[in-house]
């Protein structure tokens, strides 16, 4: 026997059974964003390697570990997206749109990559629905991006999401804070793991998500960052807790966020579900403003807002919601000899351009084994084609679940259907 090829480790198939609760997360996110006004946008899965060290950041975990990188034929670095806002920054600068409208609104749903330790909800290749917004530097844009999640978790029924919110400040305030943190980080500097020995000299803000437990520890004594913040930075904070105010959104002002990508100046957010079936990933989603991103990438000084939430996260949210996805088989057509088989053939593609969803099984076989495969497919009703039928254009339509049969002419089946479906 040949040996067994095995899927790669951290990156999941998805089966029919589990592909409907993804297809669902992905229409009602389709169906929402169009009426906040944001466009698909779909960029390549690789991008140049430099493009993520200068925007996610060389320091960050993200980047410095969990990239996959490798080099192309050509000698040139490329690397697995390890997440969405940095390509669609480098495509929005790319097509010069900043050009061609003062506001831009994207999102962007699909796989993204980062080699990380696996277990329940952190995969090695997962999946993100993404949003964001260039052009508004308001306040009121962030709080945009914020209602529209908060809008797709309860159009999809997920309440017991918590939205936490902080301020990272700007350019302005945040050299005070850091000097603040490096004064406190410095006091337990032989305590820190290697990692943040470094980060501490390069990125002290990176210290504060090392997932070392004495690092953490450390970290959360740290100064809170929203006592340093400058004045035209605490009135921008204000100002997105009075517009979730008004759109009476709840949530917690949570100086901890601090999301582990370099590229974010004042508001970051995190959605945090409390439910054990996601143990410690129990983050959702998170986003914040990014506005020197797109000038650094070699861009026009255009400020932006976005988010991204993790799709197989709310996907396993939504499978222990007991809710069902999918539309159920209408009918499913058995043949009682194989005479009929061509008949039965032909009745279920007639139906199914006409809109209905039937089953036939072309293997034939007894009819005991159809009516065991039309439960099994769970199926609403069933129709027995044989000999008879044939001769008499008349049939039975019977419902799975019991009761009466309705005779039917086979040349009205499709309007007979149609009625006992609604009637169902
Ligand atoms: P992020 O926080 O790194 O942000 O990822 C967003 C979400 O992706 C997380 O909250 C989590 O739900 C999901 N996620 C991340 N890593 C994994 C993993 N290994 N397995 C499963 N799910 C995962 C970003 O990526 C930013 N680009 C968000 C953003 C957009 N900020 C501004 N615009």
């Amino acid at each position: 026997m040949s040996q067994k090829i095995t899927g790669v480790k951290g990156m999941n198939d998805i089966l029919p059974g589990d592909v409907e609760v993804w297809q669902h997360v992905e229409r009602t996110t389709r169906e929402l964003f169009s009426l906040f006004g944001y466009g698909e946008v779909r960029t390549p899965m690789v991008e140049d390697t430099a493009l993520f060290v200068r925007s996610v950041g060389e320091t960050t975990d993200i980047v410095g570990k969990e990239m996959y990188t490798f080099e192309d034929k050509g000698g040139r670095s490329l690397s697995l997206r390890p997440e969405g806002t940095a390509p669609a920054a480098r495509a929005y600068i790319e097509h010069s749109v900043a050009n061609q409208e003062p506001v831009t609104r994207w999102f962007y749903m699909g796989p993204m990559f980062r080699y990380e330790r696996m277990k329940t909800g952190r995969y090695r290749q997962f999946h993100q629905i993404g949003a964001e917004g260039y052009g508004s530097k308001e306040p009121a844009q962030d709080v945009e991006m914020m209602d529209m999640v908060v809008q797709l978790l309860l159009k999809l029924g997920l309440t017991d999401v918590s939205l936490n919110i902080n301020s990272l400040g700007d350019d302005a305030c945040r050299p005070a804070y850091q000097t603040r943190l490096v004064e406190h980080l410095r006091a337990h500097a032989s305590e820190l793991c290697s990692d943040c020995q470094v980060r501490l000299e390069k990125n002290p803000l990176r210290v504060l998500d090392c997932k070392n437990e004495r690092c953490q520890q450390i970290a959360s004594a740290a100064p809170n960052i929203l006592e340093s913040l400058c004045e035209p930075c605490r009135a921008h904070f204000a100002e997105v807790q009075r517009k979730l105010d008004a759109l009476e959104i709840k949530y917690v002002v949570n100086p901890r966020i601090m999301r582990g990508l370099d590229y974010y100046t004042r508001t970051t957010f995190e959605f945090i579900a409390a439910h054990p079936v996601l143990g410690t990933a129990s983050t959702v989603g998170g986003g914040g403003r990014y506005d020197k991103l797109v000038k650094s990438l070699g861009g026009p000084d255009v400020p932006a807002v976005g988010f991204g939430l993790g799709l197989d996260r709310l996907c396993l949210l939504l499978k222990e919601s007991g809710q069902q996805f999918g539309r159920a088989t209408d009918l499913f057509i058995a043949v009682a000899d194989e005479g009929s088989a061509d008949a039965g053939f032909t009745l279920t593609s007639r139906l199914r351009r006409e809109g209905f969803r039937v089953e036939f099984d072309t293997r034939g076989g007894s009819l005991k084994s159809q009516m065991k495969r039309a439960d099994k497919v769970g199926a609403v009703f069933t129709l027995v084609l044989g000999e008879a039928e044939r001769q008499s254009g008349q049939a039975q339509l019977k419902r799975m679940a019991g009761g009466d049969p309705t005779p039917v002419r086979l040349d009205e089946l499709a309007q007979t259907l149609r009625t006992a479906l609604k009637a169902h």
